[in-house]
């Protein structure tokens, strides 16, 4: 591949580390080996349980935590620099907030921080509370803000001053499925908008909605990395709907699993090898071939297998 053919990185890890070190404790190997590259204009995932090195990760990109070994690039440039954090807005795990401030006040200290020039702060300040659903509180003080609200602000703040990339751990946490779809919905406008996201979850429903690509977490080592429909892909299987027909011929029972009869229509899975074989049975035995499809598993599924699978190989 030519290097004008190759999608240029928003963000790159390369081969990250954390081993905490504590008195009197043993070492904890947070995150053992994990790269990642994120592509321009795409929403990336990081998804894995809890403790599985994701918060830890994002925290090294962004030089909140000392790496113990790996580099960090944001727009190609090290992370660590100063410039680099320019152009870019995080949502931490826990977003924190001075509470006798009200929403405009924390959001204008922040903007200044975030380098947005004055004169165009309360416009910015406003247009972005109001992206989040909280213009009927900006003078609310944040003593008095719900949990749901918290993480609304937490996302307005991290979009201040419009940065290229967007960092957010966990942005559906605290927020209940309105909140939550609203999140989603941000995600997209950002990636229309041109904005580089890259976000963590241990809900999948929120990733499979939104991300072009994931990169799947266990015990501080990537499980899995790609496209979320390749991810999803189920190697070699299909789903059959037939009706007309009262059981299934014999060749069809011998491969045919996950058998489901409603009322009138047969479903079940079987192996792509087989799929011309077992059109053709029902055809003979007078059946009606409603749908054979290519069987995607749920991103929740996967998991589950992925998760079960990396454990009996650390048991
Ligand atoms: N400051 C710390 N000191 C020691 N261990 C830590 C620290 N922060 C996180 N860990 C441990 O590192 C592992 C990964 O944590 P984290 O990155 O927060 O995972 P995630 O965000 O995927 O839930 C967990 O086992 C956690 O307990
Ligand atoms: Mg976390």
């Amino acid at each position: 591949m030519s290097a004008q053919a190759m999608p240029e990185a928003a963000i790159r890890i390369e081969g990250a580390q954390k081993v905490y070190r504590s008195l009197g404790k043993r070492e904890k190997h947070a995150v053992r080996d994990v790269s990642i590259t994120v592509t321009k204009g795409t929403i990336h995932g990081l998804l894995g349980p809890n403790g599985a090195g994701k918060t830890t990760t994002l925290k090294m990109l962004l030089g909140l935590v000392r790496p113990s070994a790996g580099t960090f690039e944001i727009l190609g440039e090290d992370a660590r620099t100063l410039s680099s954090r320019r152009h870019v807005g995080f949502l931490p795990e826990q977003p924190y907030f001075p509470a006798h401030l009200s929403a405009l006040q924390a959001m204008r200290f922040y903007g200044a921080l975030a380098g947005v020039p004055e004169d165009r702060l309360d416009g910015e300040v406003m247009t972005l509370l109001e992206r989040v659903g909280l213009s009927d509180a900006v003078r609310t003080e944040l003593s008095r803000f719900s949990r749901g609200m918290l993480q609304r602000l937490g996302i307005a703040q991290a979009l201040l001053g419009s940065p290229s990339v967007v960092i957010l751990d966990e942005p559906a946490s605290g927020l209940d499925p309105v909140g939550q779809r609203d999140v989603r919905n941000l995600m997209l406008e950002l990636r229309e908008g041109g904005t580089t996201v890259l976000l963590s979850s241990h809900q999948l429903s929120e990733v499979e909605a939104v991300c072009d690509r994931v990169t799947i977490l266990n015990r501080g080592l990537v499980a899995a990395e790609d496209h979320i429909d390749r991810l999803l892909d189920v190697e070699g299987s299909a789903s059959v709907r037939v009706r007309g027909i009262d059981r299934l011929p014999e060749p069809v029972e011998k491969v045919a699993s996950d058998v489901a009869f409603s009322g009138s229509v047969w479903e079940f899975s079987v192996p792509d090898r087989a799929v011309r074989a077992v059109v053709d049975a029902l055809d003979d035995a007078g059946g009606v071939v409603l749908a054979v499809q290519p069987k995607r598993e749920s991103l929740e599924d996967y998991f589950a297998r992925l998760l079960a699978r990396s454990a009996e190989e650390v048991a």
